[in-house]
């Protein structure tokens, strides 16, 4: 339940799977062997010590086996019923290295894999390797965080003024704004992060920063959904209380998650949706993947924000990097304002967070309808699912090397027309996969200053700068 093209493979020097399994992933374990290796020399517990001195060595041996290519080799049973289905699937690619496999296949079991040598414990069982670089980095965001506060906060007071005057064309370009925050907290990149007052909306001017951004944005079907939306609110209106619901298939924490809060906190507002369920990962993901501890965490975050914002981000004394200044009190209600929103919403289950190890499964979502049916069933009740990021993308299109002009309603496959789905993606592109483009589009990007030019490798969608915001109705 694949498509029948070639996936793309970290033995093809054209593709970005190549200088990713060669670099960016002993990278990857290597920081991971530094985090726990923290962990345990401060650590007062001398069966704990002991259980990650162990860890630590299957790390460093799994870093050995990816950098000298060797054979990829059965996941050991930790408890989990996925490992049945890493282990089938690594059989029937028959032996493969690390070095020359397939990339999507290949990345999925890595972090299974790792996540092996801490289930396995008794101490180590819930440990997020990756916690620490993630708390650090949404410490170094909080300059956009303060920002997208204040701006949520006026939205939301605007949204819920009976006497603000609504203008049909200005609510739409809130709608437009709003995802495309969502969309760029994606990007690494934060600079293309937009700029937007309620003031700016109203008068139909984006910032400049959104702008220059939105050109960026190669496929925008967001004035589609939005018709979708308004007119499942219609529809329920006539029929009277009707749940309508948003699910969003959730990629990074931090910086993003707080962004899809954002949406998803807007969304409720503007009675778009009546409720939003988020689904985060259930074992430590491509390193900044949500897990429910990091949703509990930005939450925390936001309560006391004193604690966490004037607290200096790791690495920053060594930088030489002065120490944050003190937030001002209109900053710490800004975010108290956050806070109180979205832990009611919470509280009063209209923001719902719902894990499930389907996510963290090795395949494409092609797969999802036969393989995960009470999850597909879960979210035909939706009227929306929004999948963030790049390797959601990947899996929904399934990493294989389509013509980029295929439409994207064929690339999803059976979660395509009539999958019962409303699908919609919200994607920085940082992998070679990309479809939807009109012809030419992508020979021209190539050309451009690092785009790849004649090498055969689609290098212009390797770092985040552009974007794809592609919907498909499946209802
Ligand atoms: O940079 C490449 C990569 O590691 C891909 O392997 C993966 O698809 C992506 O980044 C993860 O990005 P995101 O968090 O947007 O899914
Ligand atoms: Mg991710």
């Amino acid at each position: 339940h694949d498509p029948k093209l070639p996936a793309y493979s970290t033995g093809d020097p054209t593709s970005f799977a190549y200088p990713t399994a060669r670099e960016r992933w002993p990278i990857i374990i290597t920081q991971a062997i530094d985090d726990a290796y923290r962990t345990v020399a401060s650590c007062n517990d001398a069966e704990k010590e002991a259980e990650g001195k162990k860890i630590v060595a299957e790390l460093a041996q799994l870093k050995y086996e990816v950098q000298h290519d060797r054979a990829l080799t059965p996941i050991r049973d930790d408890g989990y019923p996925d490992v049945a289905g890493y282990n089938k699937e690594l059989e029937q690619l028959g032996p493969v290295t690390w070095l020359n496999a397939p990339w999507l296949f290949t990345e999925c079991y890595l972090f299974r894999r790792m996540s092996t040598s801490f289930t396995l414990s008794t101490h180590w069982k819930s440990y997020d390797v990756f916690a620490r670089q993630k708390i650090s980095t949404f410490r170094s965001s909080r300059p956009a965080v303060l920002e997208l506060a204040a701006r949520y906060k006026d939205l939301v007071t605007q949204l819920r003024n009976p006497q603000a005057a609504h203008d049909p064309e200005a609510d739409r370009l809130l709608f437009t704004e709003m995802c495309e925050v969502c969309l760029w907290g994606n990007a690494t990149d934060l600079s293309l992060l937009t700029s937007l007052t309620y003031d700016d909306i109203q008068r139909l001017q984006g910032s400049e920063a959104r702008r220059r951004a939105e050109k960026n944005i190669l496929i925008n079907d967001l004035p589609r959904v939005y018709d979708h939306l308004l007119a499942a609110k219609t529809q329920t209106q006539q029929r009277a209380a009707a749940d309508r619901r948003v699910d969003i298939v959730l990629d990074n924490a931090g910086f993003e998650l707080f962004v899809d809060l954002i949406l998803a906190g807007y969304l409720l507002t503007a009675g778009l949706a009546t409720t939003v369920v988020l689904h985060p990962k259930s074992i430590p993901w491509f390193v900044s993947d949500v897990l429910p501890a990091d949703f509990a965490a930005l939450l925390n975050a936001l309560a006391r924000p004193r604690e966490f914002f004037e607290t200096p981000a790791d690495g920053d004394a060594l930088l030489g990097r002065a120490p944050p200044s003190p937030l001002t009190d209109a900053q710490v209600d800004d975010l108290a304002f956050l806070f109180a929103e979205w832990s009611r919403f919470h509280a009063e289950g209209q923001l719902v967070l719902r894990p499930n190890r389907v996510w963290t499964g090795p395949g494409s979502y092609w797969r999802l309808p036969r393989e995960a049916e009470a999850l597909v069933a879960d979210l035909r009740e939706g009227v929306l699912t929004v999948f963030k990021g790049d390797l959601n993308y990947r899996k929904l299109v399934g990493d294989v090397a389509w013509d980029p002009t295929t439409p994207f309603s064929e690339a999803l496959g059976p979660l395509g027309p009539g999958s019962g789905l409303n699908v919609l993606a919200l994607r920085t592109c940082k992998a070679d996969v990309v479809v939807g483009l009109k012809p030419g589009e992508d020979e021209k990007l190539r050309q451009t200053d690092g785009g790849g030019g004649d090498s055969g490798a689609r290098k212009w969608a390797w770092n985040g700068k552009w974007a794809v915001v592609s919907f498909c109705k499946g209802t």
